[in-house]
């Protein structure tokens, strides 16, 4: 069986006090079953002081975003060896914010991705398509494509390390979540993509659904087979409202 991720993606939210309050709130509350795995994403400069302030706990720590390159002159950038080096576990790559506002395209988010597993991190590879592409029945196209591009580019067994998030582009932030039967039909068809190259990969990869997702309808995504926990904007931001999501999973 595969455990339920719970994952906060703070995006460009936080300050000290603030983070201080929200994470020992998260800690205080954290469900004890040991199937349920939590995780914060907080922006770069809070990594250090989030990593402290999580250990000995089960939450793990994550960053947003990562550089495709190992080191060198890139200014403002920053490598997964320094995440690592930090305490990360984890980093999304290819939010869709990221490829619409700053034009990652899918061969970047692979190099990403590579570049991650390279240093020990486990990504989460964010997938998605546009209200446009769904209503024009593109859905399955464009997710293969961003699929495909990262199974080229590192392989089948690259997954075994990674996590895939499933997020609707026009359920982020838009209080329009996805039925729980139109997040389970498109992780169904993610899990049968990479089971035609690694059925054993396929059935362990955990896949989790961001868009919307809050305490009032958790429980009904996450009682769908394909879907192994979710990716949280805004109801990451205030303890109860995380604390809710991981509560409705671990009675799932
Ligand atoms: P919301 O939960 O705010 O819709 O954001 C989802 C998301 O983009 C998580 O990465």
């Amino acid at each position: 069986m595969r455990n339920t991720l719970i994952a906060g993606n703070w995006k460009m939210n936080g300050a000290t006090s603030a983070n201080d309050e929200l994470v020992s709130g998260i800690i205080a509350g954290a469900p004890a079953a040991e199937n349920v795995e939590l995780l914060i994403c907080p922006p770069f400069p809070y990594l250090a002081a989030m990593v402290a302030a999580t250990a000995g706990s089960k939450v793990a720590v994550g960053a947003q975003n990562v550089s495709e390159h190992a080191g060198g002159a890139f200014t403002g950038e920053v490598a997964a060896s320094m995440l690592v080096d930090l305490g990360c576990e984890y980093v999304i790559v290819g939010h869709s914010e990221r490829r619409t506002l700053y034009g990652e395209s899918s061969r970047d988010v692979a190099a990403k991705f590579a570049s991650a597993l390279d240093a020990g991190l486990r990504p989460i590879l964010c997938v998605g398509e546009t209200l446009e592409e769904r209503q024009g029945e593109q859905t399955e196209t464009v997710i293969d494509e961003q699929l495909d591009a990262v199974i080229d580019a590192v392989g089948i067994e690259a997954f075994g390390n990674a996590v895939i998030a499933y997020e609707p582009v026009w359920a982020i932030g838009t209080g329009m979540t996805a039925t729980p039967e139109q997040a389970q039909e498109v992780h169904a068809h993610i899990r049968a993509r990479l089971a035609g190259h690694d059925p054993v990969v396929a059935e362990s990869l955990q896949i989790l659904y961001g868009g919307s997702m809050k305490g009032e309808n958790a429980a009904g995504l996450l009682a769908m087979t394909d879907i192994d926990g979710g990716l949280i904007g805004g109801a990451s931001l205030k303890a109860a409202d995380f604390l809710a999501i991981a509560e409705a999973a671990a009675q799932g």
